[in-house]
């Protein structure tokens, strides 16, 4: 489906870019512009710049940038005409006539929203049918000890034990088999091609979003049969590394902290005990996208996991990725039981909030660790034991924070702070060039990567890469070029581009530049996918210092360009066409 260009317009008009990206970034003014932390990669100094004047936003670390509409696909992970969509429900505008038809190719975000939402009415149905939801009921009040209440709260449900009683449901609501399948709540049979039930005989937990969509489903087994969990897929309403069991309910309690679990149960249990600020990543480890969202909501982060060898081992992990982002992190190590839930129904939920009280921090937890691997009585154990905690005091970057830790390692392992505090010294020197190594490395690889995705053919020539950069950044810089290029004032064709990518943009702009509205950048979204509109963003950004030396700049660029493809043809053309050419060349200078 597309929209007219016109509303299109009219939907990048009425949105206010500052109140929209401000919704999942903190902005602060640096002059013309606004500044923070990317939402789009990991970072701790705002490298994210929105321009309100021109409404389009670019990040210097990751290179993300675009219009708003760039924006939203990739925040809400959606296409561009349902970036379009949602940007002009916001704003309060109806959609076109011809949007209202069931004629687009992909199933929308919002017809998969709504079908959860059915199914989720249809699995608590028949969890509270008493016939057909006994076992279920009983799995989740008996052996699960969960009152009703609780059941109710969370919208938990049964799948029957058949292939067709979701299909049957859903198709009397009017969805097709295709829209079921794209819903992930319909397998698609290899001999017929039709839907059949996905979730069968399985307890159901709907994930819903902080806005109060269902946006998923987990639905586990009653018995130990496998696998022990079916999760939706990810969908065009869903991702699963971006979203956060009970978040819904947690967003509204999570000022001081929250918990973070790795079961559906051990969330559903702490909840139960009085703990709404837990939640749970959806069996996916922990991600940065996930980092991002805690970050948004709290400034504490308790981790739970299960307190074997696998659950502590991600908790360090766990530890890190939020730490990456500046959340003060905790950890909580439980004894005597597997898991919280195990915990809160082994000794109740008031020995559980005193052993949250009690949460270690990042470094008291990693510093038990090493010790509790050393017999610190023998001497070759207690020199591995002291490396180890200096490399990990080395870690931290407030030399505050160091000094309290050397101390507290001075104690326990019976050395001088002075000597710790030179083995700490060393380890930072080496960490310091080992990240700047890494960085180095991460740089390259990312314009390695960088250049594969958006314009593969950069690395094979990289002069004539760049001056087709300048002249594309200065062409969607300023009209006057624009106007040059048009009027033949300035010879430019799309044959002077060497890389495909490059003279897809060119044939764009100029496309635009001639149409009724003129060059107008978020309608580029259309034609050019998230990623190669932030490479579009990042060329025209950088050559915004170039103002005063603009001219001499571009035509030189388009000289070298000029240059490049008179040798090619040189190259190409037979040896008396070379000779005449280079009697010709003679004779000009
Ligand atoms: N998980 C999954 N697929 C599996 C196993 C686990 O997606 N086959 C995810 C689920 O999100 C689950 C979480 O990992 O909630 C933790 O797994 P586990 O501890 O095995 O399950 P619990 O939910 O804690 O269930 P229970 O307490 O019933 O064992
Ligand atoms: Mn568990």
């Amino acid at each position: 489906m597309r929209f007219p260009e016109n509303f299109i317009q009219e939907v990048v008009d009425r949105t206010d870019i500052e109140e929209l990206i401000g919704r999942y970034v903190e902005l602060k003014r640096s002059g013309a512009n606004l500044l923070g932390r990317c939402p789009f990669h990991s970072e701790k100094t705002p490298s994210f710049s929105v321009s309100p004047g021109k409404k389009m936003f670019f990040c210097f670390g990751c290179h993300a940038g675009g219009s708003v509409i760039t924006f939203v696909q990739k925040a809400e992970n959606l296409d561009f005409p349902d970036a379009v969509e949602y940007l002009a429900t916001r704003a309060g505008l109806p959609l076109p006539k011809e949007n209202d038809g069931e004629n687009r190719g992909g199933v929308s975000r919002k017809r998969v929203l709504e079908m959860n939402l059915e199914a989720a009415k249809f699995f608590r149905a028949c969890l509270f049918d008493g016939n057909l939801g006994r076992d279920a009921m009983h799995y989740f009040c008996e052996e699960r000890k969960l009152s009703v209440a609780t059941v109710k709260h969370f919208g938990l449900g049964f799948a029957p034990n058949s292939w067709n009683s979701l299909t049957d449901h859903m198709h009397r609501l009017g969805y097709s088999d295709e829209e079921l399948i794209a819903a992930y709540l319909c397998g698609k049979s290899q001999k017929t091609g039709r839907a059949y039930d996905l979730f069968r005989n399985r307890v159901m937990f709907p994930i819903i979003d902080p806005s109060g969509n269902v946006v998923a489903f987990g639905g586990r087994v009653m018995d130990d049969s496998k696998p022990k969990y079916l999760n939706t897929s990810d969908t065009p309403a869903f991702k699963k590394s971006r979203h956060l069991f009970a978040l819904n309910f947690a967003k509204n309690c999570c000022a001081e902290k929250m918990i973070l679990c790795e079961g559906y149960m051990d969330v559903i249990a702490l909840h139960e005990a009085g703990f709404e600020y837990a939640v749970a990543t959806l069996g996916t480890a922990i991600t940065p996208d996930h980092a991002r969202i805690f970050s948004k909501y709290t400034q504490k982060v308790v981790i739970s996991y299960d307190a074997d060898e696998a659950g502590q081992n991600a908790a360090s992990k766990a530890m890190r990725i939020l730490g990456e982002v500046g959340m003060d992190v905790r950890v909580l190590k439980l004894n005597g039981a597997k898991d919280p839930d195990e915990y809160i129904k082994k000794f109740g939920a008031d020995r559980f909030r005193r052993t949250l009280e009690e949460s270690k921090t990042g470094f008291d937890y990693k510093a038990e660790r090493i010790f509790s691997k050393y017999d610190l009585s023998v001497g070759s154990d207690k020199i591995k034991a002291s490396n180890e905690i200096c490399a990990l005091i080395a870690e931290y970057w407030s030399p505050v924070e160091r000094e309290v830790y050397l101390s507290q390692a001075s104690a326990r392992l019976e050395l001088p702070v002075d000597v710790l505090k030179n083995t700490v010294e060393q380890a930072r020197k080496k960490q310091s060039r080992a990240a700047a190594q890494q960085r180095s490395r991460e740089a390259q690889a990312s314009v390695k990567k960088y250049g594969d995705q958006v314009n593969t053919e950069a690395a094979r020539d990289p002069r004539a890469t760049t001056a087709e950069e300048t002249v594309l950044g200065l062409l969607l810089l300023r009209e006057e070029y624009r106007h040059a290029v048009e009027k033949r004032e300035i010879e430019l064709s799309t044959d002077d581009f060497v890389t495909e990518f490059n003279r897809r943009v060119f044939a764009a702009i100029m496309r635009m530049h001639g149409s009724e509205h003129g060059l107008r950048e978020e309608l580029l979204g259309e034609e050019f996918s998230p990623d190669e509109m932030g490479r579009i963003q990042r060329m025209e950004i950088a050559r915004q210092q170039l103002t005063e030396n603009g001219p001499p700049v571009f035509r030189s660029a388009v000289q070298v360009l000029r240059d490049i493809r008179e040798q090619k043809s040189v190259k190409e053309s037979s040896l008396s066409d070379r000779i005449e050419y280079l009697r010709k060349k003679r004779k000009s200078t």
